[in-house]
């Protein structure tokens, strides 16, 4: 037996995730699947636990909206960063505490706002559009909404142009030399008690700098605001902590985030004289290697590359389609075989672009072998289509060898279920 990560083996030629087989698993619940290792999503968390003792940890839930993966994060004491009413909905239905919740997002409809009044939950405010129309839902209905300003830093993260939150051109934030301004704003409106400030740099970063660099910068700002009587009871430093998809990459682990970060914040604190919670919203390094995606080779072919045709595609996976990210793959049914052909790996999705990985070194491969693409439980299924007329596949839990369904296979009838034909048509 050798390992590929700690809980990914390999045992008589076949790859294992959490002790099972994934023959087996492809076997008994279909193609494709996404499999999640229970315990892993614990020892990554814990990792952040322990990196961070005093801060609190909110999983974004765009990474991973499994009900069961947000419940299991809930029992480990995790709060969430919720970016949308749906995301909220299941975070406090897997028991996530609404006083452990942040309401992100650059363009929350009145409906969101109102939600996140009524409910008591944090809002991280991203306009002075919304502040305003915030501060009138609250005040209508006689409540103080907590609310953050998500500030853009103006920080490269040195990560793939579309995931680049806090640059200056980016979308999301309040304009640094705008911050003040707007806290002095919003201390003077009602229904509004501005007491947290929020930051994203971005994501799949390899590098600690830009977070060091994100931290002065938010320190900064922590005291100016400070300066002019906002009572800060929290810093939300976001997230961005990348993983290594590909084995040559090196990938700071929570503690070397810690190192970079809390040594400008315990300063910056300590000088002012307060003592904010540190927040922090990893989603990637809480749930991507815990998950593999399984899919079936449909066909071989020869052409301008040896291609490989899979019954998974940019349906289910689309990081490589969208950010030319890279997935480890192996195959799975011939796990430990000599690699011996170039091959790249495509779906059934009908545009070129559908490849999930692009000549790789793989064991011959012929029609029915099992392909697992590694590090899938990050925006994997959390981005599905039903693109071409697929039903999204099943998810399924893995622990100690025992697995469980968490989310059932979609069929033709989930394709047709909300759709209508005006009768005229009938
Ligand atoms: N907080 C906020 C406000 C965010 O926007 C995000 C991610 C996170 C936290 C979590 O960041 P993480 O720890 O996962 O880096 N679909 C892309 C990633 C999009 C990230 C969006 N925001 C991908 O597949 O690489």
């Amino acid at each position: 037996m050798f390992t590929i990560k700690d809980h990914i083996d390999v045992q008589d030629n076949h790859l294992t995730i959490g002790k099972a087989d994934t023959t087996e698993l492809a076997e008994k619940y279909g193609t494709p699947l996404y499999v999640t290792n229970e315990s892993r999503i614990i020892e990554n968390f814990s990792a952040y636990r322990k990196a961070f003792p005093d801060a609190e940890i909110y999983y974004a839930a765009k990474a991973n909206g499994s009900l069961t993966i947000l419940r299991l994060l809930a029992r480990a004491g995790a709060g969430a960063d919720v970016f949308s009413y749906g995301e909220l909905y299941l975070a406090l239905l897997a028991g996530i505490p609404r006083e452990k919740i942040l309401f992100n997002g650059n363009s929350k409809t009145d409906f969101e706002l109102q939600k996140a009044v009524e409910l008591g939950i944090k809002v991280s405010v991203d306009s002075r559009n919304e502040l305003h129309t915030l501060s009138e839902f609250a005040s209508d209905c006689g409540k103080t909404t907590q609310i953050a300003f998500r500030v853009n830093p103006d920080v490269s993260p040195k990560t793939h142009p579309k995931i680049a939150t806090g640059l200056c051109s980016s979308k999301f934030g309040i304009p640094s030399k705008e911050v003040v301004k707007i806290y002095q704003e919003a201390s003077e409106l009602p229904g509004i008690s501005p007491c947290g400030i929020h930051c994203h740099i971005g994501s799949q970063i390899l590098e600690t700098e830009p977070f060091t660099e994100a931290a002065q910068k938010m320190m900064d700002l922590v005291e100016k605001i400070v300066d002019i009587g906002i009572d800060l009871k929290f810093v939300d430093m976001g997230s961005g902590l990348g993983i290594p998809y590909n084995k040559a990459e090196e990938a700071p682990k929570p503690h070397d985030l810690a190192n970079a970060i809390l040594p400008v914040f315990r300063e910056k604190t300590q000088e002012i004289g307060i003592s904010p919670k540190l927040i922090l919203e990893p989603g990637r390094y809480i749930v991507a290697d815990t998950t593999i995606l399984l899919t079936r080779v449909n066909t071989v072919k020869k052409a301008a590359r040896n291609f490989v045709g899979v019954d998974a595609g940019f349906n289910l996976l689309i990081r490589p389609a969208m950010y030319e990210s890279y997935h480890y793959v192996l195959v799975a049914n011939k796990a430990r075989s000599a690699p011996d052909e170039t091959y790249t790996i495509a779906g059934p999705i009908c545009e070129t672009g559908d490849i999930l990985a692009e000549d790789r070194k793989l064991p011959g491969i012929v029609k029915g072998d099992l392909i697992a693409i590694l590090d899938a439980g990050a925006y994997g299924f959390s981005m599905a289509s039903q693109y071409n007329g697929r039903p999204r596949c099943a998810e399924i839990l893995v622990k100690d060898g025992d697995t469980e369904i968490i989310r059932s296979r979609e069929d033709i009838e989930d394709l047709i279920g909300k759709q209508r034909i005006p009768a005229r048509l009938l």
